[in-house]
């Protein structure tokens, strides 16, 4: 390009251009400056288009030329800055204009356990310091653990398909529709050993399938607990000195417990478990349906049938055994109304369970 085609305050612009951009510390002052070099109106181009128009013909191609590398240069230069300008505004949306670069970054909010989790992880360790050990199962069984090891006869209503979730192509399958069947499986795996051990005594927390419609008391998922103990000459009295000494730790001392007869073909007597509703002390609210007791676990003295089942002599060994739900317990201890709660997933309910930080 010859200089000498543009006039000499043309010429001063270009030079000042670059000092001028890196001078805009805003898209305000940005605007500015492109309304200085390439406004429509007034600007630096528009007079070099003027210039264009009333040059000679034979001039007209090179100052053509010259104009046009001049203002696509500013052009790119004024869009480059543009959207550096533009993210920095964005930055300080996001960051506020207290942001500093020097401060360690905002720490997102961190994901925690679930209170369901929380509630298991409480109620192992409850039963930890007693000697309990944790088992697990399998979530899909076999009829053989879920019922029949447990002496639950074949016509039992609970094995139906209107109760149990069934595989249509491996028809001996189902999805578990308790803890209870790891009762089974864990005797048979320790039932060799139990002389050595002079017993055996687990917890067995996990997930659990049935039929049910979904309302806020039911869920075709939930969770249960499962106890279990074996030893010599083992009567109710352990039974209840075991749950009562549990439901203390888990509500406070002053937790009050009842038992009453109930029947599960697993155990021999059955029992219910009660606890004086800890919400209300015994006064009657909605939670314990105006009775001040809530019902908390199943449990029992094991029927010999499940020892023999495992190979175990029930005239040596007896024991017992309680299953309880544990969002139950869970909507009783954080007063939740609506059990589906627990498994939405909404961080404004998990916050107030001490889910999340
Ligand atoms: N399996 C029973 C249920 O799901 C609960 C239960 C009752 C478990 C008595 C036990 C027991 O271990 O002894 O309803």
């Amino acid at each position: 390009m010859e200089p000498s085609l543009l006039p000499i305050d043309i010429l001063d612009a270009q030079q000042g251009f670059p000092e001028a951009l890196a001078a805009c510390k805003d898209l305000d002052g940005l605007m500015r400056l492109k309304g200085v070099y390439i406004g429509r109106e007034g600007s630096h181009s528009a007079r070099l288009m003027e210039l264009l128009k009333a040059a000679s013909k034979e001039r007209k191609r090179e100052l053509g030329g010259a104009i046009n590398v001049l203002k696509n240069a500013w052009e790119e230069a004024l869009k480059a800055r543009q959207s550096e300008l533009e993210a920095a505004r964005r930055q300080l949306a996001t960051f506020g204009n207290t942001w500093d670069p020097d401060l360690p970054p905002p720490i997102p909010a961190r994901g925690a356990m679930h209170p369901l989790n929380q509630l298991i992880d409480r109620l192992v360790d409850v039963f930890r310091p007693l000697g309990y050990h944790v088992e697990e199962g399998p979530e899909i069984e076999t009829e053989a653990h879920n019922f029949d090891g447990l002496n639950i006869p074949a016509d039992h209503p609970a094995r139906g398909s209107a109760d149990t979730f069934y595989f249509e192509k491996y028809p001996e399958l189902l999805l578990r529709t308790h803890t209870s069947p790891v009762q089974v499986r864990t005797l048979l795996r320790l039932a060799p050993h139990i002389q050595e051990k002079g017993g055996i005594r687990f917890l067995a927390p996990g997930r659990v399938y049935r039929k049910d419609e979904i309302d806020p008391t039911h869920s075709p998922m939930f969770h249960q607990v499962e106890g279990m103990l074996v030893g010599h000459d083992i009567g109710m009295h352990h039974l209840k000195g075991t749950l009562a000494y549990a439901m203390k730790a888990l509500f406070g001392p002053a937790a009050e417990v009842r038992f009453r007869p109930s029947y599960f073909p697993f155990v021999e007597p059955g029992c219910e478990v009660d606890v004086r509703c800890p919400l209300c002390g015994g006064s009657g609210c909605r939670v314990c349906k105006q009775s001040g007791w809530v019902e908390l676990l199943g449990a029992g003295l094991v029927h010999p049938n499940v020892l023999a089942y495992a190979g175990i002599d029930s005239n040596i060994w007896s024991g017992f055994a309680f299953g309880m739900g544990v969002e139950r317990i869970a909507m009783m201890v954080s007063q939740t109304p609506d059990l589906r709660l627990f498994f939405e997933n909404d961080q404004r309910f998990l916050k107030t369970m001490g889910g999340l930080d």
